[in-house]
């Protein structure tokens, strides 16, 4: 991870928002200028990603899975942050989120600069479009104008988030009933290219899949032997790993992911499974077989086409004061 260049990063996104300004709806690229006194709120989000990121690199993950956790529950309304007992945040599959609090600080920086301003919803899609632009990705013209929802629930997150071996025809109609393409599904796991993953979210592929008493057939044996090495069978630790497993790519947006599909080196079932699906494998290849920019083109277009879930504006939702807590009782 090298930040040397992070700056003209976001002098060259700046520039490009300024001569594309295009609007969705309510949304727009460039919605808060002008709107926090002479603070420019997109570059503060900007460099508080940056000095988490450049402490601990498992922030640019974190902040990419939170925008597609929040997003697909009840849309891009920052339900996701809410605490307090049977909110989103404390579903099972929430519960290894990760990056609240860079969204926390950010927050607190635009509040102590302008109150009552800047959404925890928008926070939360430029985070993760920092760190996509920081990590090797390529910067996109996020849309903000967003406002934070007053329902955040722990069941609706069961219900709605994906399971590993959701079968991939569900998992596109899922996506389709978001606005989302098979396309954009696939581009979307794409960012499964940085971050990690738990031991017990694979372990079954390791040793005794859908209760064969064997590994899953389909994993490359080299991949195999050095899971089971992370992963003992009788592992007390939940270790973690990377989802991509080319090495010195841990971090970086790339199409490294896509590789390793193809090459039998898929870590989680939903990621083989869109290898193999006849309805997603052209897509898969297409991917791997092209250079990285075909992926990051399409990668940051499907995260702006993500934020335009179940967006609220004017009265359908408030500006949180703190993004863990709804304002309205
Ligand atoms: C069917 C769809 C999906 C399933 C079943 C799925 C499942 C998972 C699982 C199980 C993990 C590991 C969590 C852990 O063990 O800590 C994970 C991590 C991750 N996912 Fe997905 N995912 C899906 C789609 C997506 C999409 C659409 C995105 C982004 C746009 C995404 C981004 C990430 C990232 C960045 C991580 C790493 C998180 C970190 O390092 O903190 N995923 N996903």
């Amino acid at each position: 991870m090298k930040f040397s260049s992070s700056s003209s990063v976001f002098a060259l996104g700046i520039i490009l928002m300024t001569l594309v300004s295009q609007s969705y709806g309510n949304l727009k690229v460039g919605y808060y200028r002008g709107k926090c006194g002479k603070h420019n709120v997109e570059e503060i989000v900007f460099n508080v990603v940056k000095a988490y990121a450049s402490k601990d690199p498992n922030t640019v993950g974190h902040l990419i899975r939170l925008q597609f956790h929040d997003c697909i529950v009840r849309g891009c309304d920052a339900s996701v942050l809410v605490d307090g007992p049977k909110t989103e945040k404390t579903a099972k599959p929430n519960l290894s989120l990760g990056g609240f609090e860079v969204i926390d600080t950010a927050k607190d920086v635009l509040e102590s600069v302008c109150p009552g301003v800047v959404s925890c919803s928008d926070i939360l899609i430029l985070a993760a479009r920092s760190s996509v632009a920081l990590y090797g990705g390529k910067w996109y013209d996020a849309e903000t104008g967003r406002r934070d929802g007053w329902v955040s629930s722990q069941s609706e997150a069961l219900k709605n988030l994906p399971s590993v071996n959701m079968p991939v025809q569900n998992a596109v109609h899922l996506f389709n009933s978001r606005g989302l393409t098979k396309e954009d599904f696939v581009v979307l796991l794409g960012g499964h290219t940085v971050g990690k993953v738990h031991c017990d979210k694979f372990q079954d592929r390791l040793y005794n899949f859908y209760n064969t008493r064997k590994p899953d057939p389909r994993m490359n044996p080299a991949l195999l032997k050095t899971l089971r090495n992370t992963c003992p069978a009788k592992g007390k630790i939940n270790s973690a790993t990377f989802l991509d497993q080319t090495p010195k790519s841990y971090y970086r947006m790339d199409n490294g992911y896509y590789k390793q599909l193809v090459a039998n080196r898929g870590v989680l079932e939903i990621d083989v499974n869109i290898a193999n699906s006849p309805l997603t494998n052209s897509i898969v290849k297409k991917l791997a077989y092209s250079n990285d920019g075909f992926f990051l083109d399409k990668f940051g277009k499907a995260m702006i086409k993500m934020g335009r879930i179940g967006v609220l504006t004017g009265k359908q939702g408030e500006i949180r004061r703190s993004c863990g807590a709804i304002n309205r009782h």
